[in-house]
């Protein structure tokens, strides 16, 4: 069975046909993304209002675009399915209400998906014949703009949430540091390339929540303190909005703070999935959500995971940020048939 997914919970507008390979992959037929970084830059964040407004403009000629890619019509497709949550209020009614308009129109069964198990599901993608995908059980850390949150999972369709941020996400740190170092949104990207030609070492900053004994984060403080380590002397009086690097920061100074500010944040993710691993001996460690293309991240954590042999997973760039192809892939692999053959989300079980 075909399906035609649609994701547009934050600033991409995204359609994607997929159907299941196997009983552990999911082949792509067309994965469409309609970035709306440019319009959102200028206000160096996300604007909720504007986000609706251009995914609105957008989601036809995605989803037209996406059917045309697969060379499909409503004939091949199976079903629908759409992110349901968590994300922009405004921007998730959009692609609900076409997914939905399409499924009355069309007659098809409408199945609603979690953003954060399309983030998981997103390694089982497939990429050549040859690729491994992941055993259960296995650990999967989420890290993107709105969440960051460690999953055990024990099989298709069983997730439990051991550990999520109080406050900020790893993605919101990034931007939010970006912010304050004068690079343009979104941060992510901009504080790595940033982050390249500095010292990781220059400044000694928190690894918070590391000793918690819990699997939770915080990240908001880490951001203060490079606030902190840019202006040794804050004044109340100061305009926090029309803040802005000095010019004595430029250079060096603002690499060595993202590479320590780096740093910082893949020594917490690291310590956090080391201790994870002692208490969950799982098979498999994913990392998945758009901060999951962070190089320095990535090699971190797949290192650890080579020390403790355990398989490390991280879905294909392209697949890390927003996407709908990630929304079908969860869809597909969580799905059960009824005895009609009907398609039905699984149920989220319970217990271990
Ligand atoms: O998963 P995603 O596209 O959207 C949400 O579900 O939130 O994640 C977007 C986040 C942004 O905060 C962006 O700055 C961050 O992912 N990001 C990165 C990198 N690329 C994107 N963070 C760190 N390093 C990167 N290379
Ligand atoms: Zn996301």
């Amino acid at each position: 069975m075909k399906i035609l997914a649609i994701e547009s919970s934050c600033d991409e507008t995204a359609a994607a046909v997929a159907t299941r390979l196997g009983k552990q992959r999911v082949s792509i037929l067309a994965n469409v993304v309609s970035s709306q970084i440019d319009a959102h830059k200028l206000y160096g964040g996300v604007v909720p209002e504007v986000a609706a407004r251009l995914h609105l403009e957008k989601i036809i000629p995605v989803i037209d675009r996406a059917l045309r890619e697969a060379k499909c019509n409503r004939k091949n497709i199976g079903a629908i399915a759409v992110t349901e949550e968590p994300g922009l209020l405004p921007s998730l009614l959009v692609g609900q209400s076409a997914a939905r308009a399409l499924a009355l129109a069309w007659k098809k069964s409408l199945i609603k998906v979690n953003h954060l198990h399309g983030h998981i599901y997103s390694v089982f993608i497939a990429q050549n014949a040859k690729q491994s995908v992941p055993q259960f059980p296995a650990l999967a850390l989420v890290v993107s703009g709105g969440h960051t949150g460690f999953w055990l999972i024990r099989d298709f369709g069983w997730e439990r949430l051991i550990g999520q941020t109080l406050d900020d996400a790893v993605g919101e740190s990034f931007d939010k540091v970006a912010q304050l170092l004068g690079l343009s949104y979104p941060g992510g990207p901009a504080v790595s390339k940033a982050a390249e030609n500095g010292n990781p070492r220059a400044y000694n900053f928190p690894r918070p929540m590391i000793q918690s004994g819990d699997f939770n984060f915080s990240f908001s403080g880490l951001k203060t303190a490079v606030l902190t380590a840019l202006t040794p002397n804050p004044s109340p009086l100061r305009d926090e909005g029309s803040f802005s690097l000095p010019t004595k920061w430029g250079g060096q100074g603002r690499g060595d703070l993202a590479a320590s500010f780096q740093q910082a944040v893949v020594d917490t993710l690291h310590s956090k999935l080391a201790q994870a691993l002692l208490k969950y001996p799982v098979r498999s460690v994913i990392l998945a959500g758009g901060v999951a293309a962070n190089p320095a991240i990535r090699w971190a954590l797949r290192s650890l995971c080579r020390e403790k042999k355990v398989k490390f997973y991280v879905p294909e760039l392209k697949y890390c940020g927003d996407n709908a192809a990630m929304i079908a892939a969860a869809c597909l692999l969580r799905l059960r048939r009824d005895s009609a053959g009907k398609p039905l989300p699984p149920p989220d079980k319970e217990g271990d």
